[in-house]
Protein backbone atom coordinates (compact mmCIF):
# COMPACT_ATOMS: atom_id res chain seq x y z
CA UNK A 1 0.00 0.00 0.00
CA UNK A 2 1.02 3.13 -0.74
CA UNK A 3 -0.15 7.18 -0.77
CA UNK A 4 0.44 9.55 -3.89
CA UNK A 5 -0.11 13.06 -3.21
CA UNK A 6 -0.28 15.39 -5.33
CA UNK A 7 -0.44 19.02 -5.73
CA UNK A 8 -0.17 22.04 -7.55
CA UNK A 9 2.76 25.11 -6.74
CA UNK A 10 2.22 27.34 -4.13
CA UNK A 11 0.43 31.05 -5.22
CA UNK A 12 3.12 32.48 -7.80
CA UNK A 13 3.81 36.17 -8.39
CA UNK A 14 1.86 35.38 -11.85
CA UNK A 15 -0.97 33.48 -9.82
CA UNK A 16 -0.83 36.94 -8.29
CA UNK A 17 -1.15 39.49 -11.54
CA UNK A 18 -3.39 36.85 -13.33
CA UNK A 19 -1.05 36.02 -15.94
CA UNK A 20 -0.29 32.41 -17.35
CA UNK A 21 2.91 30.61 -18.54
CA UNK A 22 6.31 32.12 -16.89
CA UNK A 23 8.47 30.94 -14.41
CA UNK A 24 7.51 33.29 -11.63
CA UNK A 25 8.71 32.69 -8.05
CA UNK A 26 6.17 32.17 -5.20
CA UNK A 27 4.88 34.97 -3.37
CA UNK A 28 4.75 35.06 0.15
CA UNK A 29 1.01 33.31 0.55
CA UNK A 30 2.49 30.51 -1.51
CA UNK A 31 5.46 30.72 0.42
CA UNK A 32 3.76 29.73 3.80
CA UNK A 33 1.64 27.28 1.27
CA UNK A 34 5.02 25.48 0.95
CA UNK A 35 5.93 25.02 4.48
CA UNK A 36 2.35 23.79 5.54
CA UNK A 37 2.77 21.72 2.55
CA UNK A 38 6.45 19.65 4.48
CA UNK A 39 4.28 19.45 7.85
CA UNK A 40 1.36 18.39 6.03
CA UNK A 41 3.15 15.25 4.17
CA UNK A 42 5.64 14.56 7.01
CA UNK A 43 2.61 13.90 9.32
CA UNK A 44 0.08 12.07 7.20
CA UNK A 45 3.34 9.93 6.66
CA UNK A 46 4.04 9.36 9.75
CA UNK A 47 0.28 8.20 10.49
CA UNK A 48 -0.09 6.07 7.49
CA UNK A 49 2.78 3.94 8.53
CA UNK A 50 1.37 3.79 12.26
CA UNK A 51 -2.17 2.71 10.66
CA UNK A 52 -0.36 -0.06 8.97
CA UNK A 53 1.60 -0.66 11.88
CA UNK A 54 -1.07 -1.37 13.86
CA UNK A 55 -2.77 -3.19 11.23
CA UNK A 56 0.03 -5.95 10.34
CA UNK A 57 1.05 -6.02 14.26
CA UNK A 58 -2.65 -7.18 14.83
CA UNK A 59 -2.94 -9.05 12.11
CA UNK A 60 -0.16 -11.39 13.48
CA UNK A 61 -2.00 -11.13 16.79
CA UNK A 62 -4.77 -12.95 15.57
CA UNK A 63 -3.06 -15.80 13.62
CA UNK A 64 -0.94 -16.14 17.17
CA UNK A 65 -4.83 -16.63 18.91
CA UNK A 66 -5.44 -19.49 16.55
CA UNK A 67 -1.68 -21.06 17.48
CA UNK A 68 0.05 -19.96 14.49
CA UNK A 69 3.23 -17.91 14.70
CA UNK A 70 3.64 -15.65 11.48
CA UNK A 71 7.43 -16.50 9.89
CA UNK A 72 6.98 -14.34 6.83
CA UNK A 73 10.58 -11.95 6.85
CA UNK A 74 11.52 -12.96 10.49
CA UNK A 75 14.97 -14.47 11.16
CA UNK A 76 15.28 -18.12 12.09
CA UNK A 77 16.07 -17.55 15.94
CA UNK A 78 14.56 -19.22 19.14
CA UNK A 79 14.29 -15.70 21.15
CA UNK A 80 11.33 -14.85 22.47
CA UNK A 81 9.81 -11.63 21.13
CA UNK A 82 8.11 -10.25 24.19
CA UNK A 83 7.87 -6.62 23.48
CA UNK A 84 4.33 -5.30 24.09
CA UNK A 85 1.33 -4.83 21.48
CA UNK A 86 2.07 -0.87 21.40
CA UNK A 87 6.29 -1.60 21.40
CA UNK A 88 5.51 -3.92 18.26
CA UNK A 89 3.60 -1.36 16.83
CA UNK A 90 5.73 1.47 17.01
CA UNK A 91 8.96 -0.09 16.10
CA UNK A 92 6.84 -1.25 12.85
CA UNK A 93 5.51 2.55 12.26
CA UNK A 94 9.01 3.53 12.35
CA UNK A 95 10.11 0.69 10.07
CA UNK A 96 8.08 1.82 7.49
CA UNK A 97 7.84 5.61 7.79
CA UNK A 98 11.83 5.22 7.32
CA UNK A 99 11.31 4.28 3.85
CA UNK A 100 11.58 5.67 0.48
CA UNK A 101 9.25 8.55 -0.09
CA UNK A 102 10.03 10.34 -3.95
CA UNK A 103 9.18 14.35 -4.37
CA UNK A 104 8.72 15.23 -8.03
CA UNK A 105 8.21 18.74 -9.13
CA UNK A 106 8.63 19.95 -12.53
CA UNK A 107 11.98 22.57 -13.60
CA UNK A 108 9.74 25.66 -13.00
CA UNK A 109 10.54 27.81 -9.67
CA UNK A 110 7.28 27.89 -8.82
CA UNK A 111 7.26 24.15 -8.36
CA UNK A 112 10.55 23.83 -6.93
CA UNK A 113 10.29 26.26 -4.31
CA UNK A 114 7.19 24.82 -3.22
CA UNK A 115 9.22 21.29 -2.01
CA UNK A 116 12.26 23.21 -1.34
CA UNK A 117 11.18 22.67 2.71
CA UNK A 118 11.46 18.74 2.48
CA UNK A 119 14.95 17.18 3.65
CA UNK A 120 16.77 15.89 0.81
CA UNK A 121 18.64 13.22 3.49
CA UNK A 122 14.64 12.03 4.28
CA UNK A 123 13.12 12.60 0.68
CA UNK A 124 14.48 11.52 -2.30
CA UNK A 125 13.71 14.55 -4.57
CA UNK A 126 13.80 15.03 -8.49
CA UNK A 127 12.94 17.59 -10.78
CA UNK A 128 11.44 16.81 -14.14
CA UNK A 129 10.44 19.19 -16.78
CA UNK A 130 8.24 17.04 -18.37
CA UNK A 131 6.16 18.21 -14.72
CA UNK A 132 6.10 21.76 -16.19
CA UNK A 133 2.90 23.58 -17.43
CA UNK A 134 1.62 23.59 -20.78
CA UNK A 135 3.48 25.63 -23.25
CA UNK A 136 1.08 28.79 -24.16
CA UNK A 137 3.78 29.45 -26.90
CA UNK A 138 3.37 33.14 -28.04
CA UNK A 139 0.55 33.27 -24.92
CA UNK A 140 2.89 33.25 -22.27
CA UNK A 141 2.63 35.83 -20.09
CA UNK A 142 -0.73 36.97 -20.78
CA UNK A 143 -3.91 37.13 -18.87
CA UNK A 144 -7.15 35.43 -20.09
CA UNK A 145 -8.61 39.01 -20.30
CA UNK A 146 -6.23 40.25 -22.45
CA UNK A 147 -6.14 36.98 -24.74
CA UNK A 148 -9.63 37.55 -24.75
CA UNK A 149 -9.39 41.15 -25.80
CA UNK A 150 -6.59 40.35 -28.48
CA UNK A 151 -7.20 37.49 -29.73
CA UNK A 152 -11.56 36.45 -29.13
CA UNK A 153 -11.72 34.23 -32.19
CA UNK A 154 -8.17 32.15 -30.51
CA UNK A 155 -9.84 32.28 -27.15
CA UNK A 156 -13.38 31.29 -28.54
CA UNK A 157 -11.42 28.19 -30.52
CA UNK A 158 -9.24 27.05 -27.80
CA UNK A 159 -12.49 27.18 -25.13
CA UNK A 160 -14.36 24.84 -27.19
CA UNK A 161 -11.88 22.55 -27.58
CA UNK A 162 -9.21 22.87 -25.38
CA UNK A 163 -7.81 19.09 -25.76
CA UNK A 164 -6.47 19.61 -29.11
CA UNK A 165 -5.92 23.40 -29.35
CA UNK A 166 -2.42 23.85 -29.50
CA UNK A 167 -0.82 27.48 -28.96
CA UNK A 168 0.33 29.28 -31.80
CA UNK A 169 4.08 30.02 -31.53
CA UNK A 170 7.45 28.27 -30.85
CA UNK A 171 6.78 24.77 -28.17
CA UNK A 172 2.92 25.56 -27.90
CA UNK A 173 1.36 22.76 -26.93
CA UNK A 174 -2.12 21.67 -26.69
CA UNK A 175 -3.35 19.15 -23.81
CA UNK A 176 -2.51 15.89 -26.02
CA UNK A 177 0.89 17.35 -26.80
CA UNK A 178 1.25 17.27 -22.73
CA UNK A 179 -0.47 13.74 -22.37
CA UNK A 180 1.88 12.68 -24.62
CA UNK A 181 4.91 14.04 -22.67
CA UNK A 182 3.04 12.54 -18.90
CA UNK A 183 3.43 9.29 -20.71
CA UNK A 184 6.37 7.50 -19.16
CA UNK A 185 5.85 9.82 -16.16
CA UNK A 186 2.40 8.26 -15.62
CA UNK A 187 3.67 4.90 -16.41
CA UNK A 188 6.72 5.27 -13.77
CA UNK A 189 4.12 6.27 -11.45
CA UNK A 190 2.03 3.17 -11.90
CA UNK A 191 5.02 1.21 -11.28
CA UNK A 192 6.91 2.37 -8.52
CA UNK A 193 6.01 1.35 -5.13
CA UNK A 194 6.98 3.49 -2.94
CA UNK A 195 4.38 6.67 -1.35
CA UNK A 196 5.45 9.91 -3.32
CA UNK A 197 4.45 13.89 -3.49
CA UNK A 198 4.38 15.39 -6.92
CA UNK A 199 4.32 19.58 -7.43
CA UNK A 200 3.31 20.75 -10.68
CA UNK A 201 0.74 22.76 -12.61
CA UNK A 202 -2.93 23.08 -13.08
CA UNK A 203 -2.43 21.01 -17.15
CA UNK A 204 -0.46 18.32 -15.61
CA UNK A 205 -2.84 17.46 -12.49
CA UNK A 206 -5.89 17.48 -14.73
CA UNK A 207 -4.36 14.54 -16.68
CA UNK A 208 -2.54 13.13 -14.03
CA UNK A 209 -6.19 13.09 -11.83
CA UNK A 210 -7.46 12.27 -14.98
CA UNK A 211 -6.09 9.35 -15.84
CA UNK A 212 -5.96 7.96 -12.43
CA UNK A 213 -9.53 9.00 -11.47
CA UNK A 214 -11.02 8.36 -14.70
CA UNK A 215 -12.48 11.91 -16.11
CA UNK A 216 -13.47 12.39 -19.45
CA UNK A 217 -11.23 13.56 -22.31
CA UNK A 218 -14.23 16.17 -22.17
CA UNK A 219 -14.11 17.28 -18.44
CA UNK A 220 -10.57 16.41 -17.90
CA UNK A 221 -9.29 20.53 -19.18
CA UNK A 222 -12.22 22.12 -17.42
CA UNK A 223 -12.24 20.54 -13.66
CA UNK A 224 -11.33 23.36 -11.31
CA UNK A 225 -8.19 21.66 -9.65
CA UNK A 226 -7.24 25.18 -7.32
CA UNK A 227 -3.89 26.09 -5.79
CA UNK A 228 -3.38 25.40 -2.36
CA UNK A 229 -4.91 21.86 -2.24
CA UNK A 230 -3.45 18.32 -1.86
CA UNK A 231 -5.04 15.43 -3.79
CA UNK A 232 -4.16 12.17 -2.06
CA UNK A 233 -4.59 8.90 -4.36
CA UNK A 234 -4.27 5.80 -3.44
CA UNK A 235 -4.18 2.74 -5.81
CA UNK A 236 -6.59 -0.19 -4.85
CA UNK A 237 -7.45 -3.13 -6.41
CA UNK A 238 -11.30 -1.68 -7.15
CA UNK A 239 -9.86 1.76 -8.12
CA UNK A 240 -8.05 4.89 -7.04
CA UNK A 241 -9.34 5.72 -3.76
CA UNK A 242 -9.25 10.31 -3.63
CA UNK A 243 -8.96 12.60 -0.64
CA UNK A 244 -8.22 16.08 -0.67
CA UNK A 245 -7.47 18.77 1.82
CA UNK A 246 -7.68 22.51 1.16
CA UNK A 247 -4.92 24.82 2.95
CA UNK A 248 -6.60 27.42 5.07
CA UNK A 249 -3.97 30.26 6.20
O1 LIG B 1 -1.18 28.44 -17.03
C1 LIG B 1 -1.90 27.48 -17.28
C2 LIG B 1 -3.27 27.32 -16.75
O2 LIG B 1 -3.30 26.97 -15.40
C3 LIG B 1 -3.95 26.33 -17.62
O3 LIG B 1 -5.31 26.33 -17.43
O4 LIG B 1 -5.91 25.05 -19.52
O5 LIG B 1 -7.65 26.09 -18.04
O6 LIG B 1 -6.17 27.52 -19.48
P1 LIG B 1 -6.29 26.23 -18.69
Amino acid sequence: ERQIFITRHGESMDNVTGRIGGDAPLSEKGRKYARALERFVSQQRASFAYDLASRKVKEEDDWRSYGLEPLDGKKESETIDTRTTQEKIDAKAKELSSGQFTVWTSMLKRSMATAANFDPDVYDIKHIRFLNEINSGMREGMSYEEIQRFYPEEFHTRQSNKLYYRYPGMGGESYIDVIHRLQSMIIELERMTQSCLIVTHRVVMRIILGYMLDWSQKEMPHMLVPIHTVYELRPKPYGTELKKWQYIE
